[in-house]
């Protein structure tokens, strides 16, 4: 057993498959500003997902800025509480405003039919989350958006790989956004991704990733830096070789986790539909925060790293948002803990981890 066994341990792919691609870095001579092997991974990116546009950017959190620039939003927009902060800070950073709408308490996603009821006329867009990659009910939310004229982006950070009705959950929403950091299932080191289905939506991303510049490289907007370097393309094509042996990993261990636990009442799991996740996490959620705790130190002391993810509910942090209460989401945050999943993590270890969990529930 590899100890300590963290909460994730990121994908990496041999490194001589990843030299192969630093290699060509080091003949071109090219180091970033849309190079060689950043069109190759947005492409292989496309083809993998059957999606016309892709962008790549620094990380994900520069990447939900940069969508909200590239659609022009200023005002109030309806996101969900049970995220990680970096959705509500990319909306304050673009000078707009977190909107929270309440969670389902079962599939902790937003709360669709909660959404209209927050609607004002300042509201420009909802960015809902696919919470531990599984899909929203993105029918239901596109309808809302259609009938009230609003954008929406979706934060799909933890969503690479999750389907809906049969295709990437990713085409939904004016702009899906992807997070590459080392902990998703697929990596680049730090990353993030736009994908669009519009042309002109594609092509003011990629203008505002890289400093407002026009193909004449004249200045037409006001941008920022957020290109990708070919050193973290070339780890992200070597990664992306094994994205679909982790998707099938993740799923078998999701259900190895759940058949191990199962059977014991005080564990309540995030309702998932089959098809419609990438089973990238797995998320306990306890009757209390006093159990979620002893659990978690006995844990701890047995070397082994939960994550208690998300916590505390993003509309408490009371330094970056107004307080709006969310009385699920807040709920929920003090219970809930992502298990240790990875490409990595050994069926033993699991077993091991699970049996520590169920002994001190037994106490
Ligand atoms: C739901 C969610 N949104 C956005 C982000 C930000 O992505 P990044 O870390 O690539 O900036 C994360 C990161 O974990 C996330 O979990």
């Amino acid at each position: 057993m590899d100890k300590p066994i963290n909460v994730t341990r990121p994908l990496l792919a041999p490194l001589e498959e990843v030299t192969h691609y630093l290699k060509t870095v080091w003949e071109s001579g090219v180091l970033t500003h849309n190079g060689p092997l950043l069109r190759q991974f947005e492409s292989e990116l496309m083809n993998k997902l059957n999606l016309p546009y892709c962008s790549v950017l620094v990380n994900g959190t520069v990447a939900l800025q940069v969508a909200i620039k590239a659609l022009n939003l200023k005002g109030e927009i309806i996101t969900t509480p049970f995220t990680w902060v970096a959705t509500a800070s990319a909306i304050n950073w673009e000078g707009c405003t977190p909107v929270f709408c309440d969670i389902d308490a079962s599939t902790l996603n937003i709360d669709e039919n909660k959404i209209e009821s927050l609607i004002t006329d300042k509201t420009v867009a909802i960015m809902p989350v696919h919470v531990f990659g599984s899909a929203c009910n993105v029918n239901k939310i596109d309808a809302i958006a259609k009938k009230h004229d609003l954008k929406v982006i979706y934060d799909a950070a933890h969503a690479m790989g999750t389907l809906f009705e049969g295709k990437t959950v990713l085409e939904h929403g004016d702009i899906s956004v992807i997070s590459l950091h080392a902990t998703k299932i697929v990596n680049c080191g730090e990353g993030g991704a736009c994908f669009t289905l519009s042309e002109e939506t594609d092509s003011r991303i990629k203008r505002i990733r890289f400093f407002g510049l026009n193909d004449n490289k004249e200045i037409v907007e006001d941008g920022l830096n957020g290109k990708t370097t070919e050193l973290h393309a070339a780890l992200g094509l070597a990664n992306l070789k094994y994205f679909d042996q982790a998707l099938v990993d993740r799923k078998r261990k999701y259900l190895k986790y759940k058949e191990l636990l199962s059977a014991n009442e005080d564990i309540t799991f995030q309702k998932i539909n089959d098809g419609q996740t990438n089973y990238s996490y797995f998320p306990v959620i306890l009757p209390s925060e006093k159990l979620l705790l002893r659990v978690k130190k006995v844990l701890n002391d047995n070397q082994v790293f939960p994550r208690r993810y998300f916590h505390p509910s993003v509309n408490t942090y009371s330094k970056i948002v107004n307080y709006m209460p969310a009385p699920v989401s807040e709920d929920i945050s003090k219970r809930i803990m992502c298990l240790p999943m990875s490409f990595y993590i050994k069926e033993n270890e699991m077993e091991m981890i699970c049996k520590i969990i169920l002994s001190e529930l037994r106490k």
